[in-house]
């Protein structure tokens, strides 16, 4: 599996030739060095929560690659109310996609969705467990560090862990390293930092806090790493 780093909270996951986006913020992204135009196909969109640094250009790629959004079930229906097409789930559950499986799971966040001006699509942020051709990714989305990670510790191990550190808004570096000490799994990639002054983070902090738990891989903006 290949996983591309498109700043802020948003990858790209290939495997199979099949092709699926997390938390696609890149119009406005100051990180991002791709538009949402310059993606290649996408099969799936999955959604994390519904702030706009989330939520993003979802619907609008949900549409232009007839592509399903997959999210709680609150935002998913304000994703099909603004015309894109979604799949709704809720937290703990599962379902096997043609992409492959994703499973929500708990995230300590604020549910509001932007662009809801009723606040009924306000919903419980989530956490991503996404499985394709064998391989397992675990998307933290924003959230603080919780006991509740430690369901994920396997086995099997999680092969990738997609972790927030620009603290303010989510957990910090030794609150992300604390985090990848429950999970354990066997690679971990920084996200959610430098985006913005207020959540600067030091990456090579957060490496030598995981130490020889987890392989620490550092990805600018655009760069790939492959799962082995
Ligand atoms: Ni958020
Ligand atoms: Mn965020």
């Amino acid at each position: 599996m290949k996983a591309t780093f498109h700043g802020h909270a948003c990858f790209v996951l290939e495997r199979d030739g099949k092709r699926v986006i997390i938390d696609p913020f890149l119009t406005g992204n100051p990180a991002a060095v791709v538009g949402p135009d310059k993606l290649p196909h996408l099969d799936a969109i999955l959604l994390t929560h519904g702030h706009g640094d989330h939520l993003g250009d979802a619907v609008a790629l949900s549409q232009k690659h007839r592509a399903t959004i997959v999210a709680t079930y609150e935002l998913a229906q304000f994703c099909a109310d603004q015309g894109g097409t979604s799949h709704a789930m809720h937290i703990g559950g599962a379902h096997e996609f043609p992409f492959g499986t994703v499973k929500l799971v708990p995230a300590f966040h604020g549910g509001q969705v932007e662009g809801d001006t009723t606040g009924r699509y306000t919903t419980n942020p989530a956490g991503v467990v996404v499985t394709m051709g064998g391989k397992t990714v675990y998307h933290t989305g924003d959230t603080a560090l919780t006991l509740e990670m430690q369901l994920l510790a396997g086995p099997p191990r999680v092969d990738l862990m997609l972790v927030p550190i620009g603290d303010n808004y989510t957990m910090g570096v030794a609150d992300a390293a604390r985090a990848v000490e429950f999970v354990k799994p066997k690679s971990v990639i920084p996200m959610h930092y430098n985006t913005w002054d207020i959540i600067k983070a030091d990456p090579a902090e957060f490496r030598r806090l995981v130490g020889s738990t987890s392989a620490v891989t550092i990805l600018k903006p655009g760069e790939s790493f492959t799962l082995s």
